[in-house]
């Protein structure tokens, strides 16, 4: 019951919201069903086995045939090689043309809208296609509709894993895998990169909103906008500072100058509800904290401490929760 309470929440193989992870985690219950049928099976012999111990011959001889009597060959050949064996082909053709056939990549015709997944050590970037909407750690995708996603990494393998969607998918250098990702209901679904790529890998998660159809087309629309210029004196600050100093060698601000590709983008990253890979939640003082120390959350990420502190520190935090 202790390791049973432990499943739920919404990064859960055995609570599926599309038509493949459902057969998954169907596969799952039928292998399961099979293995403690086989588990009982054995179990029964060997009490059955205990409770007639002695039965014959208790002088010593329990070994030996009785006259006329011959070794059950069927006993032995049939339930010790030919059952076993027909439970193993069957399960693994359950397993195969059932549950391989149906999570294959999409035909490129059934999709209505592509997504393509970029891994990054470590952070998830999200583009989509046809528009100019780039986001991180955080994908939007339309409910009830097929969505065609593409997965590629632009530096090591990693893997994407959205246990209640779907299966999961490498990402290799130079490939691109893809994978369908579908949700029959709207709300918001937990991934996790599924591949060890170094030191932050467990820090490499990403959230899957699934949105009405309309809220999604809205969202995308605001999202492929570029960033809307700072209205207050001190985001003007914070923007100068964003600019002039190290952070757009390596992010991108689309409406700025700012073009950096080494990390995330952050067009809107006021818009998101977490940050660094659903490390810290996307609020002022983590914000802020994340700045001035990011190698305390996160060790090993890519993102130097510039020694910003007090004004100039405040001043690019206004900039950034503007960016909504
Ligand atoms: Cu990326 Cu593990």
């Amino acid at each position: 019951m202790l390791a049973l309470a432990g499943c739920g929440g919404s990064q859960n193989a055995l609570n599926p919201h599309s038509h493949p992870a459902t057969d998954i985690a169907n596969l799952f219950w039928v292998m399961m069903a099979v293995s403690f049928g086989g588990l009982a099976l054995i179990t029964g012999l060997l009490v059955f086995a205990w409770v007639r111990r002695g039965r014959r011959g208790v002088g010593g001889d329990a070994g030996d045939p009785h006259p006329g009597e011959k070794p059950s060959w069927f006993v032995v050949v049939g339930m010790g090689v030919v059952f076993p064996l027909m439970v193993i082909v069957a399960l693994f053709i359950v397993g195969n043309w059932a549950i391989i056939n149906v999570t294959q990549a999409p035909a490129a015709s059934s999709t209505a809208m592509t997504v393509d997944a970029i891994g990054h050590q470590w952070y998830w970037e999200f583009r989509y296609p046809g528009t100019r909407a780039v986001t991180d750690d955080e994908l939007h995708i339309p409910v009830r509709t097929r969505v065609n996603l593409v997965a590629t990494t632009s530096d090591v393998i990693h893997s994407f894993w959205v246990p209640a969607l779907n299966r999961k998918i490498d990402t290799i250098p130079g490939e691109e895998n893809r994978i369908l990702l579908y949700s029959n209901k709207v709300g918001v679904f937990r991934g996790q990169c599924a591949e060890y790529c170094g030191l932050q890998h467990a820090h490499m998660s990403m959230l899957v909103f699934v949105q009405p159809k309309t809220q999604f087309r809205a969202w995308l629309k605001r999202q492929a906008a570029p960033a809307a210029a700072p209205k207050r004196a001190l985001a003007r600050r914070g923007e100068q500072v964003f600019l002039s100093g190290s952070c757009s060698s390596c992010h991108a601000i689309r409406g700025t100058p700012a073009r950096g590709f080494v990390g995330p983008d952050l067009t809107h990253v006021a818009g998101r509800t977490t940050l660094a890979g659903l490390t810290i939640p996307n609020s002022r003082s983590y914000l802020a904290r994340w700045i001035a120390g990011s190698q305390h959350f996160k060790p090993g990420n890519e993102m130097p401490d510039f020694q910003l502190r007090g004004p100039r520190l405040q001043a690019l935090v206004a900039y950034l929760e503007g960016l909504k």
